[in-house]
């Protein structure tokens, strides 16, 4: 008698946060491992940063709100669904938050954009704002703050607070990679903002690089050092 075959190995899915959502297709995994490589020049990871940024825009829009208009197709009238409501605000943290800017504005190209800049103070190692230009109404738009990376969240965290002072309510944060530490933080400040990345990965160093990570995300697509 042939042995009942044995069950195949439970596979435990590792563990996400229910505010962050790692989106793990393969084509923005498959990317994200060409821009991580080390010898990955400046014009392949500013083409990569563009084309998996239109892929993270699909899923951190999921949610956008959909109404219905008659309209005329060759056939007959239909009942369709088009977005809903003012358009939405991309907020894009200087300067590595500009890269991701252009794939999404591909998708969704009468986004508003706004622009923040903070640097973080020897002293304190607070950040401080230096430059906030962001669109009206936020209060009424969903509002995606974009910036590479999450690291330890802090800079993340203040400028969700600056748009939440401004009125935004509805907020979502879209970055690249993920440190552990950053997504503890926003968690802890903005439990009420979803993150959407590409990848979680391990760490933070002692100077603040994602671990393995990709190096400083702004140098890299500026080619600058
Ligand atoms: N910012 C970067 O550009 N890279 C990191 O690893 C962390 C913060």
């Amino acid at each position: 008698m042939t042995p009942a075959p044995s069950s195949p190995p439970q596979q435990t899915a590792p563990f996400t946060p229910p505010h962050l959502t790692i989106v793990d297709h393969p084509l923005v995994q498959h990317k994200l491992t060409l821009m991580r490589e080390r010898d990955t020049s400046t014009a392949v990871f500013r083409q990569l940063l563009r084309e998996i940024s239109v892929l993270l825009a699909y899923e951190v829009t999921r949610e956008l709100e959909l109404t219905r208009i008659t309209i005329q197709t060759p056939i007959c009238e239909m009942q369709a669904p088009v977005l809903e409501g003012k358009k939405l605000a991309l907020i894009s943290i200087l300067r590595a938050g500009n890269g991701l800017l252009d794939g999404i504005l591909e998708l969704i190209p009468a986004a508003r954009v706004g622009f923040l800049g903070l640097y973080r103070d020897p002293e304190t190692l607070q950040p401080v704002q230096y430059y906030a230009k962001v669109p009206s109404e936020l209060d009424a738009r969903m509002v995606i703050v974009v910036d590479p990376m999450l690291a330890t969240g802090n800079s993340s965290a203040a400028a969700v607070q600056l748009l939440k002072d401004k009125g935004a309510r509805n907020i979502r944060f879209l970055c690249l990679l993920a440190a552990p530490e950053g997504v503890a933080r926003m968690r802890e400040a903005h439990p009420d903002v979803p993150i959407v990345t590409a990848a979680l990965d391990e760490r933070l160093d002692a100077h603040g690089y994602i671990v393995p990570g990709l190096g400083d995300a702004g140098d890299r697509m500026f080619g600058t050092r």
